[in-house]
């Protein structure tokens, strides 16, 4: 069998058509534009990269979108005060703070001083809480782009089907973990520490991997006709030039599983897209609250 290549890049570009659609719309009959802050600290290459496709992506869905660029050496008590002029901010209905934040910083507590009705990366305690009880929440955007695409594949229901999660991150994997379980799916979560990782996986249906670990799952350890989502990005040099891989082998796994995303152009793309739905959902919730 060789696998269908999901193409993410498509798929978000359709979200985005229908997020600036419903924004248009939104803006029009309650005249509320919906508004994205992003707090960037530090320098880094890959974070400015990502927050300034945020931010363009932002406005080309028709938002009102700030970027906050702090320096490196920003303290705890001066990012503290901007979450909390955002929080009060009636023109922003989504904050996302960049992560990873440096290790000198408490990263849980300026996780947890985002309101929740604002946290449109799904992170704060009360909407982790939500997610797992079932609950309608803001759904962290990277699993929520991953089961978009099952949906797509598979429809919403997984009743039956074995999932399982490699990586057991707060971003990735254990919302992710929660996602598939809402869905009726029995889930197993691997990482670092798991044996038999090859076996759970031979076993499983639905595979997604999150572990910023190049190539590490194996084409011999996919289930004939699987889905295997790939939430990797790593740089890898092959001779005097660098390239772009997954977690997952993917010219094996492509032999072997029904479908795969590839990388680039798999789950990376949904990711802004999700954040925009998401924004644009808490713009139309705190409407409503207001009416
Ligand atoms: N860094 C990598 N992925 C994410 C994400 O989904 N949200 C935030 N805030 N930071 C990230």
């Amino acid at each position: 069998m060789t696998a269908e290549i999901i193409d993410g890049k498509a798929f978000a570009a359709e979200l985005h058509e229908r997020v600036k659609t419903e924004t248009a719309t939104f803006v029009k009959t309650t005249g509320i534009r919906p508004g994205l802050a992003v707090v960037l600290l530090g320098d880094d290459p890959a974070s400015q990269v990502y927050v300034k496709n945020k931010c363009v992506r932002a406005q080309a869905a028709g938002f009102f979108s700030q970027t906050h660029r702090l320096a490196a050496d920003t303290d705890q008590a001066a990012l503290m005060k901007i979450i909390k002029q955002l929080n009060a901010d009636p023109r922003i209905h989504g904050i996302l703070v960049q992560l990873p934040l440096p290790d000198r910083l408490d990263g849980q507590a300026v996780l947890n001083a985002i309101d929740p009705d604002k946290d449109v990366d799904g992170f704060h305690p009360v909407n982790v809480g939500r997610l797992w009880r079932g609950e309608p929440c803001p759904v962290p955007c990277t699993p929520l782009g991953c089961s978009l695409i099952l949906e797509r594949c598979l429809g919403a229901s997984l009743d039956g089907k074995k999932a399982l999660v490699i990586g057991r991150s707060d971003i990735v994997g254990k919302p992710m973990a929660a996602l598939l379980l809402r869905a009726g799916a029995t889930v197993t979560i691997a990482h670092s520490r798991s044996t038999d990782v090859p076996e759970i996986c031979r076993a499983s249906d639905i595979v997604v991997v999150a572990v910023g670990r190049p190539e590490m799952v194996k084409g011999d350890w996919i289930k004939p006709g699987s889905v295997v989502l790939d939430v990797g990005i790593n740089r890898i040099s092959t001779g005097d030039k660098t390239r772009l891989v997954g977690d997952v082998a993917f010219a094996a796994t492509r032999e072997t599983a029904g479908a795969i995303t590839p990388v680039p152009g798999g789950i990376g793309p949904m990711t802004i897209a999700c954040l925009l739905q998401n924004t644009l959902n808490q713009a139309k919730k705190a409407c409503v609250g207001t009416r």
